[in-house]
């Protein structure tokens, strides 16, 4: 019988569109399916204030216009000490400003722009509970003694926690799960939610690492035990409401993802969909998908449904391109061709 399904348009709560050439090649395939983004704002400098954001928000809007008039992307703006609180307001007010994005320093790809502790921003993060300004967060300790795969458990514990128990108006999300233990922290306190990533949902370390090491699955935080991807896929395919959709689609070229030092992000915009799509199909929890890619995240953010539906179609294996061209010199490997090979995603005309 043929696999044949209607969801609603998706929103990707989770997703680096870059700039310059690389957001012309990249933001069109998250626009295709999305009714709104919510774009990180680690860039060179980083976004951090209404004006950047506006700036940066119009720009997106430009290179999608085209594929999609529907797509809206939301702005995140980077939590550090140039963030100021006046300017904050002003930018959440008129919509320019859809969340703040706290990096530990040095976690990750140009996260050496914050600085202080999560819990030095408390007065900040005190304003923004009573603006209802929600909090994205990610979610590493960088103690350089703790072990890369327990650093996101020691973060909610050594860090989170303390600022979720004194703020427990503020919205929280702890973006890209991908532990057991941060499914718990969700779960266990009120006003919190996660984003999962399609790749934390179908790969784990072993892959990353077993059969020599995949620079394309290298990601921070780092794909973790299978025991972890379990309980993560689990929750999704159980429809755990407190869950919703975030790739994490973070492309660097071929050549920085194979450089000495390895770049890190997973680049899976043009087949996030149909990865979910296809790990879902294999559980047998299909009905859950339009739950965790759509409507789990309306609930958080207040949201109507979208202006648009889209239907996915299950198929004997197509071919589906490996890799998308930035410019002559730059192409980015795309994340989920295999899985992608079986699906075929179109919007359902109004
Ligand atoms: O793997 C990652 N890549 N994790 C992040 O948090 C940032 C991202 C990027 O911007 O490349
Ligand atoms: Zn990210």
């Amino acid at each position: 019988v043929e696999v044949r399904l209607s969801i609603p348009a998706v929103d990707d709560w989770h997703v680096h569109v870059r700039d310059g050439a690389m957001l012309r090649a990249v933001a069109p395939f998250t626009a295709r399916w999305c009714r709104t983004a919510m774009v990180m704002p680690n860039l060179r400098p980083p976004i951090d204030s209404w004006q950047s954001a506006r700036a940066y928000r119009e720009e997106i809007i430009s290179v999608t216009q085209s594929v999609n008039p529907d797509f809206s992307p939301r702005i995140a703006v980077y939590l550090s000490p140039a963030l100021e609180l006046e300017d904050l307001r002003a930018g959440f007010a008129a919509g320019d400003i859809a969340a703040v994005k706290f990096y530990p320093a040095g976690a990750t790809t140009n996260s050496d722009q914050g600085m202080g502790s999560l819990q030095s921003y408390l007065p900040l993060l005190e304003e923004m509970a009573s603006i209802g300004v929600r909090l994205l967060v990610h979610c590493e300790s960088t103690d350089p003694e703790v072990d890369i795969f327990d650093r996101e458990a020691r973060f909610l514990d050594d860090e989170l926690l303390a600022v979720r128990q004194e703020l427990p108006d503020l919205d929280i999300t702890v973006e890209h799960l991908s532990t057991a233990a941060g499914l718990d922290f969700v779960r266990s306190h009120p006003r919190t939610h996660g984003t999962v990533t399609p790749h934390h949902l179908r790969s784990d370390r072993n892959d990353l690492l077993a059969s020599g090491m995949q620079p394309d699955l290298f990601c921070k935080p780092v794909l973790n035990s299978a025991r972890d991807r379990r309980a993560l896929l689990d929750a999704v395919c159980e429809g755990e409401p407190r869950v919703s959709f975030g790739t994490d689609s973070a492309p660097h070229s071929m050549a920085a993802k194979r450089a000495e030092t390895i770049a890190a992000g997973v680049f899976n915009a043009p087949f996030a969909l149909e990865v979910v799509a296809e790990l879902l199909h294999q559980e047998g929890a299909l009905d859950a998908l339009g739950g965790f890619v759509a409507r789990n995240g309306w609930a958080a953010y207040g949201m109507d449904p979208p202006p648009f539906d889209l239907e996915l179609v299950r198929h004997d294996r197509a071919e589906r391109p490996r890799t998308v061209d930035v410019d002559e010199h730059t192409s980015v490997v795309v994340y989920g061709v295999e899985p992608a090979r079986h699906w075929t995603v179109s919007r359902i005309p109004q």
